[in-house]
């Protein structure tokens, strides 16, 4: 029963947390839009700056942007923040479910660090904690008043932080941590930073005092920050639904990259809303940088050997399905996902906690295997993803002989094997 609740209430969370993250970033998407699209037409009213003419469901809406603020203060002011923690709050319940009570499938790896569930939570909220401490402190630091700069420094941290990840957890569980440090740096810097300071000024404003400028430059350099943190954020969410992002040793690498994939693309968005100017190079540099992700994704790394099942391919017509089961490794191959893939892709698995095939991908029959052969490539051979945290020890020798099953299946032969 419980594994039935539990697997609901992470659906139903996971279903709380991406609306909330919608109405986040579509809000923050918007008044970046709205900012940088404000225009002087006309005298406008005293202390306004901009101002926007926009037309939605309907009705037509006349926007204002007060530098400071209005002589008056209205009394039903509407503040936006609960977006965001909400958003945040749902996450922190997302990582208790996914990854606290999940801890061994998905966020220790026994062949990195053999971890007890209890210091692996440890690490990664004293990770999290400290992720914003120190971003905290260079923004802080004299850097504050060179922007560029501190974006340059931010990146090497978040980019070491994310190298730091991947030395404790599981690919999976570093790429989902460095997505989890940044997503708290954007909530903290609204929770610590901008609301507070927001709230600063109207009290000034209705005591009639002149509120300091720092307050609002500060609160500006933050919400830069989290513009640009936006879209990063979301790949690194979504990078555990695809192994080949974070199964390799490189994903520290790749998230770095999607920083700067992040970084052009609002770049583009940024100058057009203000200018009206499109700059496609930015979408090409971002092609390039996406590229080298997806090179990186299938290079060697420095620990592994060389990923199994390349050879030079020869020239083949044929059925896969009837290649796969006519091929000499299949028997071999068959046992192994028995005994290391089995307990847990079962129509009843054996894996304790487990009700249901994970993804409902069974591997029983040989038909079954022959259907999936390339997810059981992308994830047990391409990637290390299967099993989880190498849970039922599938050793580097069984990995060459799945590779060999499936590459016969497209008439990839390895050349010199002495049972051809
Ligand atoms: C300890 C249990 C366990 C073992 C053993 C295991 N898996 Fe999995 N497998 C999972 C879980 C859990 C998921 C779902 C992962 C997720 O939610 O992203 C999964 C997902 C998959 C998927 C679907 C991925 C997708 O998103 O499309 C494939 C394919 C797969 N495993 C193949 C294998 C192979 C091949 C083996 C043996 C070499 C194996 N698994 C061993 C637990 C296991």
């Amino acid at each position: 029963m419980w594994t039935y609740f539990a697997e609901w209430l992470s659906f139903a969370v996971r279903w709380v947390h991406v609306v909330t993250a919608i109405a986040w970033i579509g809000s923050s998407f918007y008044f970046i839009a709205l900012d940088l699209g404000l225009r002087k037409r006309r005298a406008l009213p005293e202390g306004v700056s901009g101002e926007a003419w926009q037309v939605h469901g309907g009705g037509f809406y006349h926007m204002q942007k007060y530098t400071l603020a209005p002589a008056e203060l209205p009394d039903d002011l509407t503040w936006f923040k609960w977006e965001s923690y909400s958003t945040w709050l749902s996450g922190a319940a997302m990582l208790i479910l996914v990854y606290y009570l999940g801890a061994n499938l998905f966020l220790i790896d026994p062949e990195k660090l053999d971890l007890p569930v209890w210091g692996a939570i440890a690490i990664s909220i004293g990770g999290l904690a400290l992720g914003w401490i120190v971003y905290d402190a260079l923004c802080k630091s004299p850097l504050k008043n060179n922007d560029t700069a501190l974006l340059a420094v931010l990146f090497v941290y978040v980019v070491a932080a994310s190298w730091g990840f991947d030395q404790v957890f599981s690919g999976r569980g570093a790429m989902l941590h460095t997505g989890a440090m940044i997503a708290t740096l954007m909530t903290a810097n609204v929770f610590f930073l901008i609301i507070p300071n927001q709230t600063i000024v109207v009290s000034d404003l209705k005591a009639g005092r002149t509120p300091e400028a720092r307050l609002g430059k500060e609160a500006k350099q933050r919400s830069l920050h989290n513009n640009y943190l936006t879209l990063p954020v979301v790949f690194l969410m979504l990078s555990n639904h695809y192994p080949l992002a974070f199964a390799t040793e490189w994903n520290w690498a790749i998230a770095g990259l999607v920083l700067l994939i992040g970084a052009v693309v609002r770049h583009f968005f940024n100058t057009m809303h203000a200018t009206g100017k499109q700059l496609w190079w930015c979408w090409a540099v971002a092609g390039i940088l996406f590229a080298l992700v997806i090179t990186l994704s299938g290079a060697p790394g420095w620990r592994a050997e060389a990923a199994p099942g390349n050879e030079a391919a020869r020239e083949w017509t044929g059925d896969p399905q009837v290649a796969l089961a006519a091929s000499p490794y299949f028997e071999e191959a068959q046992s192994i996902v028995a005994s290391r893939c089995s307990m847990c892709h079962a129509q009843e698995p054996l894996w304790p906690g487990m009700i249901h095939a994970p993804k409902d991908v069974r591997l029983e029959t040989g038909d079954e295997m022959i259907h999936y052969a390339s997810l059981i490539e992308r994830q047990a051979v391409r990637s290390h993803a299967m099993p989880p945290g190498n849970l039922t020890g599938l050793e580097p020798a069984e990995r060459e002989v799945l590779a060999k099953w499936i590459a016969s299946g497209s008439g990839r032969y390895v050349a010199g094997d002495p049972r051809l």
